[in-house]
């Protein structure tokens, strides 16, 4: 049974005046056991939709989403309990210590206390969390430590689907790639599968067996890197992943992030 399995999902969102934004255009993809799928797309282009409608956070409009075979749209209680997402705008009691945030979210996964302290020690520990600071309100704490709390608190409850968006934004290079060794770690102790969006094509390349580039609301290509980019050599020349993603978005993922925010700007929406 596959673990991530999304059939045609489209997804609109309302903009004001009543014009429509597709930010999912019939997005098909799998996820097998075990496998790690990585994400890249230029702002705007639809990852963190594609989490949120995974996760249950929202429903999509049309298609199908089945986790371990279980229809995410009807069963989303079940779906809940077997994955668990991180995302760079992860929230948290801001007056609780990380202490008390991670045993919380342990708890809402039928985790106890008693289950749940020693592995947090092991868990920050494995991620570079000075864990002095864990008794400290959260809203004391850098983002970047936050961000390892976030991981922390997912990992804390064996899901056997994790959705991490953006797991490494805002960190700092050490902490990156504690971050990324971790990830590494968790492939090869469990039998977690992992649906990874990100914007670093290092990171896309040394943790995803697959990589799936997404431009408007659409999977354009997905497949191992290296398929990737035999697929887009021109003359001999074997591109890098960075050429391969401006080749299928027509764009570079700077030059993306730029025009992305210079419409924003425009629709006076920032
Ligand atoms: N709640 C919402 N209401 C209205 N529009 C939304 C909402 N969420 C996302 N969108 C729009 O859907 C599109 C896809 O957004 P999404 O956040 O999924 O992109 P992304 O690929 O995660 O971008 P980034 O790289 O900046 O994180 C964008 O046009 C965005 O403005
Ligand atoms: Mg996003």
């Amino acid at each position: 049974m596959r673990a991530l399995e999304l059939t045609t999902v489209r997804k609109q969102f309302k903009k004001k005046r009543g014009e429509m934004t597709t930010a999912l255009d019939g997005v098909s993809l799998n996820v097998e056991r075990g496998e790690v799928v990585g994400i890249l797309g230029p702002n705007g282009s639809g990852k963190s939709t594609l989490v949120r409608v995974i996760s249950t956070l929202i429903l999509p409009d049309a298609g199908e989403i089945r986790v371990f075979g279980v229809d995410a749209v009807r069963k989303p209680k079940i779906v809940q309990q077997t994955m668990n997402r991180v995302s760079v705008e992860a929230s948290f009691f801001k007056k609780l210590s990380a202490r008390e945030n991670l045993l919380y979210g342990a708890k809402l996964y039928g985790v106890t206390g008693r289950e749940a302290l020693p592995r947090i020690g092991t868990i920050l520990e494995s991620i570079g969390f000075d864990m002095k600071r864990v008794g400290e309100p959260m809203e004391h704490l850098s983002r970047g430590m936050q961000q390892k709390i976030a991981l922390a608190r997912a990992l804390l409850t064996s899901p056997m689907l994790m959705l991490l968006d953006e797991p490494t934004t805002g960190l700092d290079p050490r902490s990156k790639k504690d971050v990324q060794d971790l990830v590494n770690a968790i492939r090869a102790q469990h039998d977690s599968s992992i649906l990874l969006c990100t914007h670093d094509m290092g990171e896309a390349e040394d943790l995803c067996d697959r990589i799936g580039i997404m431009v408007d609301g659409r999977i354009v290509e997905l497949d191992t890197a290296d398929a990737l980019k035999r697929r887009y050599q021109q003359n001999g020349h074997l591109p890098s992943l960075e050429e391969v993603f401006m080749a299928v978005s027509g764009t570079s993922l700077e030059d993306a992030d730029a025009r992305e925010s210079e419409k924003a700007e425009k629709a006076g929406v920032n």
